[in-house]
């Protein structure tokens, strides 16, 4: 999402300044054209040079006299400026537009929704009210304010003003280079992965969904601007950033999650594969091998999808996912109706690419108006294009 864009990272004087060289490597690596700006205090911690090979530029330092023509045209050529770390005194500067060299220079010359202050110092000098109102002035100019982490600071102190990891900076880089934000306001329910059905204490049925394709869905719909929570069975994949999780596992517990949190929705999108069925009774010790076979009695779980489909609020979108083997669209249309809601995303399980476990998915978007045929794409991709139709102006019209 950050190829081709022109970020400037500025670094002022922290004993975190040695992270911007693992930012500005890892945002070149993400296909970004990367411009390093350090103060002068910056450059007594991390040296230039180090900045100026991992960014493939020359990385301007201290002053901004002399450098206006430069700095102005970088300063309208960037798509996004990351101020990591960002002193309380750079801090200041730029809460009062001091012309305190490059770094505050740019800063104050760019569109404020496109510059990121992560601030990184001491935590008495962070709690100090004077810094306080310096990051609510920042904050309520548009300039989006990174919350520092919390722990052992480099001083011994414990507390809050840890520069965040290099992870957490790339996450809320992607998310402001984001900039259609349609979905501001909307508040969306996604399901994902699988269920689990205890046995016993140690035994469960589960099945193989990995929880991508649904947390993919949450993803894209958080970076277009969306207030997600993510119901989710247990998986292997990190949460993503800025989205409420809530961990559930058996069906039971997902239908709990998902149903009182349905009517506040304006869209639940049901990615997970829950179980159909689970053990009719579970033992509550382990349940010991003997001679001959073993047969479970299995009772069906409730279907929450239905459900939601049974009792609608109006003005929620409701959409399913339908993984078939055999007759995909003509199930697939069966289970829209049956289900009662807007939207089946279908996929055969018989396609190479597609369906669990894979990095890409061929979906076909099933409503009652239409079908949309997407090809093979990233998850990604295919969460975005699933977005895009379920908040479409002609179903929200049937909605
Ligand atoms: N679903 C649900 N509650 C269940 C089972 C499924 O909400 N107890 C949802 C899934 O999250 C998915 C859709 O229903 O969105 C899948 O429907 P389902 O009838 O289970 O179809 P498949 O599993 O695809 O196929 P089959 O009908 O063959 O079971």
């Amino acid at each position: 999402m950050l190829s081709g864009k022109t970020i400037v990272v500025g670094v002022s004087g922290s004993i975190s300044a040695y992270k911007a060289a693992d930012l500005t490597s890892r945002l070149v690596k993400l296909g970004c054209d990367v411009r390093v700006l350090m103060t002068d205090a910056a450059a007594r911690f991390i040296s230039d040079l180090t900045l100026e090979v991992l960014s493939r530029h020359h990385v301007v330092v201290g002053a901004a006299t002399g450098r206006e023509s430069v700095l102005d045209a970088l300063a309208c050529e960037a798509d996004l400026m990351i101020v990591a770390p960002a002193s309380a005194n750079t801090v200041a500067h730029l809460a009062h537009a001091v012309d305190a060299g490059c770094v505050s220079y740019v800063a104050s010359r760019m569109e404020r929704a496109r510059v990121l202050v992560a601030p990184a110092m001491n935590v008495h000098m962070y709690r100090n009210a004077a810094t306080q109102a310096n990051l609510d002035a920042l904050a309520s100019r548009g300039i989006v304010v990174i919350p520092p982490a919390s722990g052992m600071l480099a001083c011994g102190d414990e507390g809050e003003g840890k520069l965040p990891s290099v992870d957490e900076l790339v996450d809320w880089a992607v998310r402001a280079s984001v900039r259609v934000k349609d979905l501001a306001g909307m508040r969306i329910v996604v399901s994902a992965g699988p269920t689990r059905e205890a046995l016993d204490p140690v035994r469960f049925l589960t099945n193989r969904s990995t929880g991508r394709m649904g947390y993919a869905i949450a993803r894209q719909a958080m970076l277009r601007g969306a207030d997600v929570t993510l119901v989710s069975g247990p998986v292997d994949i990190p949460a993503p950033r800025f989205v409420e999780v809530v961990g559930v596992e058996s069906a039971a517990d997902m239908f709990e999650a998902v149903t009182s949190r349905a009517s506040e929705a304006d869209a639940v999108i049901m990615a997970a594969a829950v179980a159909d069925y689970r053990p009719a009774t579970r033992s509550a010790s382990k349940i010991k091998k003997k001679d001959g076979d073993l047969s479970l009695p299995l009772e069906r779980t409730q279907d929450i999808l239905a459900w939601l489909g049974a009792h609608r609020t109006p003005g929620t979108r409701l959409c399913g996912f339908s993984m078939e083997t055999d007759d995909v669209l003509e199930n697939s249309r069966a289970k829209l109706v049956r289900k009662g809601v807007d939207m089946i995303a279908a996929n055969s399980l018989r396609e190479t690419g597609a369906g669990f476990g894979t990095p890409t998915n061929r979906l076909t978007l099933i409503t009652a108006q239409r079908e949309i045929d997407l090809p093979m794409l990233s998850k990604d991709e295919a969460a975005g294009r699933l977005l895009d139709e379920l908040f479409s102006p002609e179903l929200a019209a049937t909605g």
